[in-house]
């Protein structure tokens, strides 16, 4: 039900996604990761060759989009395209800078939205993305912007794809990041903007423990009013 979930948005990097799988674990809901389905439609486009700003290339292959998610035992949210397992495929680095480009276009938004909103129907979720107080989930029960400075968020990011094995540096982070946040802050539909209703959290100085801490203290003054 809508009005007991969790929305959190913020920009890349601000850590959405483990705080948000940590909270969900706590109050026993299902977490959805938004970014994910983005992400799975970006993939879809790079093989197809279809340019991901160009909504006649892209709109076409929506139609027949095989797109499915579900959760293994151990929680994990695991994405399918065409029934084939792209969990992984979907983190490389290419991948982040296509999904904010298709992301921008009304066509994939609108595709999407449905998607999203069932999810929520089904089950009490904690849902993160760049509109799901804005737009997916407007009577959210609890809404919060997480964010941090942009150099935290890159500092993280890295420790996050040499984790997964990938080499980058500071600096191309740093700028990947600026990029997507200018591109998802000022598209025309659906940009990326803290819900009027929606508690601000920036986790600059917060390690991921505070960071759980205050996200806690949040959610719980919220769903208990
Ligand atoms: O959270 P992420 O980095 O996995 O998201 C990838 C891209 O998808 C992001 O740059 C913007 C887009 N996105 C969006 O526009 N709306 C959402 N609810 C989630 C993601």
């Amino acid at each position: 039900m809508q009005e007991k979930s969790v929305a959190i948005d913020g920009p890349a990097g601000a850590g959405k996604s483990t705080l948000a799988r940590a909270l969900a674990r706590e109050l026993g809901y299902l977490y959805v990761d938004t970014g994910a389905i983005y992400r799975t439609v970006a993939l879809r486009a790079w093989e197809a060759g279809a340019d991901p700003s160009d909504p006649e290339q892209i709109a076409p292959l929506l139609k027949g989009l095989d797109l499915r998610m579900d959760y293994g035992a151990d929680g994990v949210q695991r994405m399918y395209l065409s029934g084939r397992d792209v969990t992984e495929a979907i983190r490389v680095h290419q991948i982040s800078g296509l999904a904010s480009q298709v992301a921008a276009l009304p066509p994939v938004r609108d595709f999407l939205l449905d998607f999203q909103r069932r999810q929520a129907m089904e089950h009490d979720v904690v849902m993160d993305g760049r509109d799901i107080g804005t737009v997916v989930l407007p009577r959210a029960g609890v809404k919060i912007f997480l964010t941090a400075a942009p150099e935290a968020r890159a500092e993280r990011r890295l420790l996050e794809l040499r984790q997964r094995g990938q080499e980058a540096e500071f600096d191309a982070v740093l700028s990947d990041i600026l990029r997507r946040d200018e591109q998802d802050r000022t598209r025309a539909v659906a940009p990326l903007r803290q819900a009027e209703d929606a508690v601000l959290l920036d986790t600059t100085e917060l390690d991921r423990a505070g960071s759980l801490e205050a996200l806690l203290a949040i959610v719980r003054e919220g769903l208990s009013r």
